[in-house]
């Protein structure tokens, strides 16, 4: 028997073939984010649900999947669009798609920091504008990223990963993590480690790779921004509520901070206004992990942790193994 699976959103076009293939499938209708009650119509009577990072999987959603719902797939390394608190008390595993989206969020997180460091999104507004009269010795001088300090904040797979750019275009790395890394480690990475306040205070360029947690809610607000120097841009390519955009945009404003590369907002599509009139930022709409490959392997590992559940096995990528306990 092929399980039944409820799909939010459509995914690249193998990811489709294969769940075609593989499961009894049923997809939103419409592509674009499914309302709280498409999602639990949806859901009804399915075994399994592969959403995305933009639906909130919530108590009502996972009761309206009750009984038969087993699993819910992320798409998405992500997963604080989901209470796995309530699946875990339901006994429902909640996978992810950790590893297959490191290359291309770093990639990202580097081109952000070249940009906003060299100041592309404003040069490209000024030629398309038609307002650029010629090269000038003056014009648009950006900071030098070769020789500079970059501040890892979230050392895991994509903060090494990053690391790893930035060793290529000579910068100095500091990091700071939850967990410190052992000295090999550390000497393999080529980084080392600060306090979070000795970063920020450091750095040059501050780039965030952390999970969002209530642990990291607003963890770059008004107070730890103000540690950062005049010149420094901060990156962010991990979750929008890690910074509170609100301070950033004061501290954007009134130049205590130099620029900032963002590819993540806290309130998700929407921006703080503040944003848009600001020319020492650039602005990218989620694109981490925007390329087809990636987003072909993220589809067919969420596809691979559905069928595992739906044979009995346990998943390869559970954030909530203690549903098998
Ligand atoms: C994730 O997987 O969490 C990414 O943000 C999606 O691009």
């Amino acid at each position: 028997m092929k399980p039944k699976v409820f799909l939010s959103r459509r995914l690249p076009p193998a990811v489709m073939d294969r769940l075609a293939t593989h499961a009894d499938l049923r997809v939103h209708p419409e592509d674009r984010v499914a309302t709280p009650a498409e999602l639990a119509a949806g859901v009804r009577g399915r075994d399994a649900l592969l959403c995305n990072i933009t639906d909130r999987i919530d108590a009502a959603v996972l009761d309206a999947g009750s009984p038969t719902l087993r699993v819910v797939a992320n798409f998405g390394v992500g997963f604080n669009n989901i209470d796995v608190a309530a699946a875990t008390a339901r006994r429902i595993p909640v996978t992810n798609t950790p590893g297959v989206l490191t290359d291309a969020t770093a990639d990202l997180a580097f081109a952000l920091l070249l940009a906003t460091a060299r100041r592309l999104g404003e040069g490209e507004r000024l030629v398309r504008a038609g307002q650029w009269t010629g090269w000038e010795p003056m014009q648009m001088l950006g900071a030098d990223v070769t020789g500079a300090t970059l501040g890892l904040v979230g050392f895991g797979r994509i903060g090494k990963a990053m690391a790893q750019r930035a060793r290529a275009f000579g910068m100095r790395l500091v990091y700071w993590n939850r967990t410190r890394l052992s000295p090999s480690d550390e000497a393999s990475a080529g980084a080392m480690y600060l306090s979070l306040a000795e970063v920020l205070s450091q750095a040059d360029f501050i780039s965030l790779h952390v999970a969002y947690t209530p642990e990291t809610h607003h963890l770059l607000n008004a107070a730890t921004l103000s540690r950062m120097k005049r010149t420094a841009i901060l990156i962010n390519t991990a979750r929008g509520p890690v910074v509170d955009e609100a301070a950033l945009v004061q501290a954007l404003q009134a130049g205590t901070i130099g620029g900032a590369g963002l590819d993540v907002f806290e309130r998700e599509p929407q921006l703080e206004p503040g944003l848009f009139g600001l020319n020492n930022v650039v602005l990218a709409p989620h694109l981490g992990s925007a390329t087809i490959g990636t987003r072909t392997k993220m589809g067919m590992i969420a596809v691979d942790n559905l069928l595992a559940v739906a044979a009995g096995q346990r998943p390869p990528n559970c954030v909530n193994p203690q549903v098998f306990a």
